[in-house]
């Protein structure tokens, strides 16, 4: 079945959360990463700025930039209402507030939609949905990526994940 682009919620975080996340030292940035699921994530963009070297899976990366930022203005006042009924859910030690994380999300995402045509030029945004072959030989990347994708949508169910993890464990 065809991608919908209202399927998943598109919300994307910067560098600093990807690297505390996933405990990216300064060699293992010097390293070929791929991440999977990046979506609208400024990861990417900020890694290469500081000259990192990051190829980025997402079957977003199919719809035009006008088309991935109106969604995430529709996503952004769900995501806000649903984060505002499970506040006490949540840990507010480094992110304080509703407000910042609105404003560090927001901040992220314009940095990706404001260089997506140029990443996309430069193959750093590769239209892909897993668990489709990759574009790409076994072993081409040294580190692979899931934020916020793999293991959070139970409904793609286990046979999916399996898939997944076996496809982005031969690249
Ligand atoms: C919540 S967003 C996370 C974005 C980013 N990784 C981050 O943490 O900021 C989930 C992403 O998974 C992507 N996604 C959904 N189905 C996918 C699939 N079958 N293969 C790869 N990515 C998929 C969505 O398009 C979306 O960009």
């Amino acid at each position: 079945m065809a991608f919908q682009l209202n399927s998943v919620v598109q919300w994307g975080r910067n560098i600093d959360e990807y690297r505390e996340m996933f405990l990216l030292s300064d060699d293992d940035m010097k390293m070929n990463i791929a991440g999977f699921g990046d979506g609208p994530a400024s990861f990417n963009y900020q890694a290469t700025l500081a000259g990192s070297k990051v190829t980025s899976f997402d079957p977003i990366y199919q719809f035009t930039r006008e088309q991935l930022e109106q969604r995430i203005e529709e996503v952004r006042t769900i995501v806000m209402e649903q984060m505002a009924e499970n506040i006490d859910h949540y840990v507010w030690d480094r992110i304080t507030s509703l407000e910042q994380l609105e404003s560090i999300r927001m901040s992220a995402m314009r940095l990706f939609w404001d260089e997506y045509m140029q990443g996309k030029k430069d193959q750093r945004y590769i239209y892909h949905e897993l668990p489709d072959r990759l574009p790409c030989p076994d072993n081409c990347f040294d580190i692979g990526l899931s934020s916020h994708f793999l293991l959070m949508y139970t409904a793609l169910g286990y046979d999916f994940h399996v898939a997944s993890i076996s496809e982005i464990l031969r690249v």
